[in-house]
């Protein structure tokens, strides 16, 4: 492991001066942080045992979980086993994958699917068993759907159906976490936010869990919600949590792209379904790069197609389904069907204009194998976790997966222990935190974070090299020198907060890792270097 320090200096612990005297406060036993499949699925498990307030920032129904594609990984079919699921994803994490990790997700992964199932998911199904598929890096079909590409929106509904059934769950919409409160024993007190009427708010909990989700907005170019803007990674390291492998972001092969329209996924089943990638020439290129073509892993098909636009001088390159059965695809797959119609894409005539963009973070806050950060009384799982399941890459459909079965174990956990506490002993701080007023000048945020999201497209992108990662590095620090200081009172403040400190975290260890691995790709150190870099990079906040 290499870990490296940031200093405390740059940056204040809190974004806004904290005054428990004057600010509103709530209690809970688990408090949780984020409402994807991760964040409801703990919901569900610690509300069993304790009271539970889950918040998210904006609609529960705003996540990256809820719009998920393609679907969620695990051993269903009779052809299929758990050494088979475990291999494949341990091939495709390229020698970082935490080996226990990888088993216990994997055995888990059938029990919480039927779950789901009795929860009211509605798997698609063929002859009355759950309808499995194949996709890249798996060696088996193994990945459930349903509603054809909507499996996120079909999981999450189930599962928010089941919360909102739960009478100790209260779930708080709209409201804006800023900072985890910290004590004096390296503990988690629970979070200052601010609420859909823009008042401060303090939740207190015995136990914290953030599943907040990734960080995809800081790329210009990226598949996810408006809301994926690296928060809870900003704040876990804030409060002095340990950051691991913040140099791994997947990118996915496959966006739609139409110049001047926002970003959409095209899910990678597609392709697991017999969908070929073709240059702007109408040429299958996919062999050229990978024996297994359009199955070969994401972080090699992302890097295929980048470098096929740069030979063919193109700014995307096409997915072809023409030869799909059009009524199979509009039922199979109902959103890009609908999608492309939207953009007078006829598939069964046109080409799908494609290109990679920023999909999922694979680093985020580091865990063990029951959830639990660097700090006390705070666990984290979804995407904002580093839970060693992925390594250096991820396979596709296994972060649901990944989500619900971190989300079972750190709800379980978390609520027990919370049950067990003496209210006698809960006892929260008086706290009064103010921040200096800063001198120097401001800038627009709105700018800031437009220029930032094309710096890290570019320089901390699909392909790195050290003076760009370097340059990165400067221009964050210089704009966050009239950023970091300022107290903002409304979420574009924070978020670009969040946003500069995560950016400068994820191009630091980009530039470190001298090596190639996984989705890491630098073209200034093309090999694997298992000597020097078969080992971890931790970030955590220093003196
Ligand atoms: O292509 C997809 O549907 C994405 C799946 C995933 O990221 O796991």
């Amino acid at each position: 492991m290499l870990a490296l320090k940031i200093r405390q200096s740059e940056f204040h612990r809190y974004l806004v001066p904290v005054d428990t005297s004057s600010t509103q406060q709530l209690f809970t036993d688990v408090l949780i942080i984020g409402a994807g499949i991760a964040g409801l699925r703990a919901a569900i498990e610690a509300g069993s045992k304790s009271s539970v307030t889950i918040v998210c920032k904006d609609g529960i129904e705003q996540s990256n979980s809820w719009n998920a594609q393609g679907g969620i990984a695990s051993v269903l079919g009779d052809e299929d086993d758990f050494e088979s699921h475990c291999s494949d994803t341990i091939k495709t994490g390229c020698g970082l994958n935490n080996v226990e990790i990888v088993r216990q997700v994997v055995r888990k992964g059938p029990e919480l699917i039927r779950q789901l199932l009795n929860w009211g998911t509605e798997f698609d199904t063929i002859d009355g068993k759950i309808d499995i598929t194949l996709e890249g890096g798996h060696s088996h079909a193994r990945v459930a759907h349903a509603h054809g590409d909507s499996t996120g929106m079909a999981i999450c509904k189930a599962l928010v159906r089941k919360v909102r059934s739960m009478p100790e769950v209260h779930i708080i919409e709209k409201f804006y976490a800023i900072d985890l409160i910290t004590g004096d024993e390296n503990n988690c007190l629970g979070v200052l936010g601010c609420n859909g009427g823009g008042h401060l708010q303090i939740i207190w909990a015995q136990n914290t869990i953030l599943s907040s989700g990734g960080a995809g907005r800081l790329y210009r170019e990226t598949t996810n919600q408006p809301i994926a803007t690296a928060d809870g990674l900003a704040m876990a390291f804030r409060a002095g949590a340990v950051l691991r492998d913040m140099e791994f972001m997947q990118f996915h092969p496959t966006t739609l792209y139409i110049a001047g329209a926002s970003r959409a996924l095209i899910t990678e089943t597609l392709r697991g379904e017999g969908a070929i990638l073709r240059d702007n020439a109408g040429r299958a290129f996919m062999k050229d790069y990978h024996a297994d073509a359009e199955l070969a892993p994401r972080d090699v098909v992302s890097r295929a197609i980048l470098s096929q636009m740069l030979k063919t001088n193109s700014t995307h390159v096409y997915l072809d389904i023409r030869h799909f059965d059009k009524s199979h695809f509009s039922k199979r797959f109902p959103l890009i069907s609908e999608l492309c119609s939207s953009f007078d894409i006829d598939v069964s005539k046109d080409l799908i204009p494609v290109r990679p963009s920023a999909h999922y973070m694979i680093g985020g806050v580091k865990t063990d194998s029951k959830g639990r950060t660097s700090i006390k009384n705070l666990y984290a799982c979804g995407e904002v976790a580093s839970t060693g399941l992925h390594g250096a890459n991820r396979l596709g459909s296994n972060s649901l997966l990944e989500g619900l079965v971190f989300g079972q174990i750190t709800g379980e956990l978390a609520g027990e222990q919370a049950a067990k506490t003496e209210l006698a002993i809960r006892k929260y701080p008086r706290m009064k935190i103010p921040i200096p007023i800063s001198d120097r000048s401001r800038l627009d945020t709105a700018d800031v974070l437009n220029s930032l999201r094309s710096l890290m497209w570019r320089n901390v992108g699909i392909t790195r090299t050290a003076k760009p990662l370097a340059e990165a590095q400067e221009i964050i620090h210089f704009w966050q020198r009239y950023v970091a200081d300022k107290v903002f009172d409304k979420p574009a403040g924070w978020e670009c907060q969040n946003m500069l400190l995560v950016a400068f975290l994820m191009a630091l260890a980009a530039e470190k890792r001298t090596e190639s691995r996984g989705v890491h790709f630098r073209a200034d150190f093309t090999d694997t270097d298992d000597n020097k870099w078969k080992k971890h990079i931790e970030i955590v906040k220093g003196e």
